[in-house]
């Protein structure tokens, strides 16, 4: 959820920490700091509560010099939103310390280092850390030693990375629970908590695994895992572009993430499928030893991911006849649930860091699952490195918190699993050569799908002023109205839920008023006369339709009703073709009510902690 960068160089490290923190400021964006060390030992931290260009701009107020640095940029968990509680912290003006996760047990050691003398100035569970460390090293430890004896006192989740007065040449990185990245460069080493930050100084990256501690110099990087054993990682070239964070012409990083949708599913197809059927293996090597054998799927993830779960769902049961339960990853990871002879688990995460989806697969792998697949977006993350099998949608970095093109992309995915798990279980031929064409036409589809812009911006001005709405489907239409309501709540902050049309009667109806805007998604499917009754008990109690409808499907717009027309499209697809018109309407309402887009309001892109 927060971002960290460090750097240990011969130059000023200034402007990379800076950049790195812009990099990752989609991750947390409440406050930011930075500590410096210059080769004589001395130190400067600057801290600000807002986001990262009140740092900057305070920065360049200031002489800002050093050679080691490290930097954050904070989402709250302990502690309000105020200078004193951003990073680093400092343990007597000798230890620095930048933090991600939580230390659970920090109460007890803040304790405990208080009955020792330490002070504490902020409410901070990372504050802990710092003091914890200075203790080690008073105790004669050297500062790899002390960062290795502390973390054995934490309990919870950490990626830190630590510096030293008196030891400027050196920073100290340990991670369990929360991602850590190691950049190499010629002469110049570099760490953040997503690669994301590093593009521009280096490709060339090392992932910690849990558990391990590194120290870093110029010139060396010592990595020791969780027993203290020195171990080699791999390193490796990154691909990811290095303009990602580049928003071009687009006001906003969703606008353009929005319009993406029509290129990145073409990427997440190409070379996957053939012009009848997948190509072999595409969920990985070995995959269809693995995939012949499943006969359920049990799907766990968060947020947006768990509603491309919850459509797949569908999928998978009416066309690939495999059995399918999905699951909020944080219910799931705590509660006893029964395993399925045969099942594979999978998990879904754009970021592939999110902690509840990780504990989760690490729950299932001692449940006896057959296997374990990851839908995913970023080469390398802790899920895609401890899956056995792994699909990489091709999404591109997603900066706009709330998530648009990961979404459709993972729906893609979902398709093409479909026909995996169909080939094996009977799937009927014309529901494949169905899927197959209508995976085919998807790109285009969707380019088509946002020409309609102008029709959504008009209703956008209608919608603005109201404070909830109601967002209606059937069927795997379903997922894609919470999908939609969950949109509108993030970034525009109006109150919305979702109800399977059906659902209407037992409870929703009684909201229904002129007040209350009900969205309703209404492909032409097989389902569409059982909406149309829905929609005409909304209308005899007064209510406002805006109904997203196939031109086929026959609306006839009136002042109680007005119909967006979406282009026609294959019904296996609409669930993605109709997720883009609820994006554009979430995103006209925000602009209209001058919301922060990219960066609403309490939340965060990848959340790392529980
Ligand atoms: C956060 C993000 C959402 C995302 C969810 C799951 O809440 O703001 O956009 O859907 O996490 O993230 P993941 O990276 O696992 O898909």
């Amino acid at each position: 959820m927060c971002g960290i960068v460090g750097a240990i160089a011969e130059r000023n490290v200034i402007e990379i920490l800076l950049e790195g923190l812009k990099r990752l400021e989609y991750r947390g964006y409440d406050s930011a700091g930075v500590a410096l060390l210059k080769q004589d030992g001395s130190l400067t931290r600057i801290r600000r509560a807002g986001k990262v260009q009140a740092l900057a701009d305070a920065v360049a107020d200031l002489e800002a010099l050093g050679s080691t640095g490290i930097a954050h940029t904070r989402w709250a968990t302990h502690g309000g939103v105020t200078e004193e509680n951003a990073h680093p912290h400092l343990s007597t003006d000798r230890i620095a310390v930048v933090h991600n996760g939580i230390i659970e047990n920090y109460e007890h050691l803040r304790d405990s280092l208080k009955e020792q003398g330490y002070t504490f100035t902020s409410d901070t569970d990372t504050e802990s850390i710092a003091h914890t460390v200075h203790q080690k090293i008073n105790q004669g430890a050297s500062l790899l030693t002390a960062v290795q004896q502390a973390v054995k006192t934490f309990h919870g989740a950490y990626g830190t990375v630590v510096m030293d007065t008196q030891d400027p040449h050196k920073m100290v990185v340990a991670r369990s629970g929360s991602p850590l990245v190691i950049g190499l460069g010629l002469g110049e080493n570099f760490i953040a908590s997503d690669q994301m930050a590093l593009l521009p100084v280096t490709r060339r990256f090392i992932f910690l695994e849990e558990g391990d501690v590194a120290e870093i110099t110029r010139r060396s990087v010592s990595i020791f895992d969780k027993d203290g054993r020195a171990v080699e990682r791999e390193i490796i070239e990154s691909n990811v572009e290095h303009d990602a964070g580049d928003k071009g012409m687009y006001r906003h990083y969703m606008l353009k993430e929005i319009h993406e949708q029509p290129v990145v599913v073409r990427n997440t197809l190409k070379d996957r499928l053939g012009e009848n059927a997948l190509v072999s293996n595409v969920f990985g090597d070995g995959a269809e030893a693995i995939l012949s054998k499943v006969k359920h799927v049990q799907i766990v993830a968060c947020g947006t991911s768990y509603h491309a779960g919850m459509t797949a769902r569908y999928w998978l049961e009416q066309y690939a006849n495999v059995s399918c339960n999905v699951e909020i990853a944080s219910e799931f990871r705590y509660r006893k649930s029964v395993v399925h002879p045969n099942s594979l688990l999978i998990t879904i995460s754009q970021s592939g860091e999110t902690a509840d989806t990780l504990a989760a697969l690490r729950l299932a792998k001692a449940q006896g699952y057959k296997a374990s697949l990851a839908i995913c977006n970023v080469a390398g993350s802790s899920l895609v490195r401890e899956s056995d099998l792994a699909f990489m949608t091709r999404a591109g970095a997603e900066i706009g918190v709330a998530s648009t093109k990961a979404f459709t992309t993972q729906l893609t995915a979902f398709l093409m699993l479909t026909l995996a798990l169909g080939e094996y279980n009977n799937m009927a031929a014309q529901d494949k050569k169905d899927i197959v064409e209508a995976l085919h036409s998807l790109p285009a589809k969707l380019e088509e799908t946002l020409t309609i812009t102008q029709g959504i911006e008009d209703l956008a001005e209608e919608f603005a002023d109201k404070n909830h709405s109601l967002f209606l489907g059937r069927g795997d239409q379903y997922p894609i109205a919470m999908e939609g309501a969950l949109k509108l709540k993030e970034i525009s902050y109006i109150h919305a839920e979702a109800y399977a049309s059906g659902e209407l009667k037992h409870g929703p109806l009684a909201l229904i008023d002129e007040e209350m805007p009900v969205i309703v998604v209404a492909p032409n499917n097989e389902l569409l006369e059982k909406l149309k009754s829905n929609v005409e008990e909304v209308r005899a109690r007064g209510g406002i339709m805006y109904v997203f409808a196939d031109k086929d499907a026959r609306f006839t717009g009136d002042a109680s009703m007005r119909v967006i027309d979406v282009p026609h499209c294959h019904a296996v697809i609409a669930p993605i073709i109709y997720t883009l018109p609820l994006q554009l309407l979430s995103y006209y309402v925000a602009l209209i009510k001058g919301t922060d887009v990219d960066q609403p309001r309490n939340l965060a892109k990848s959340v790392t902690v529980e």
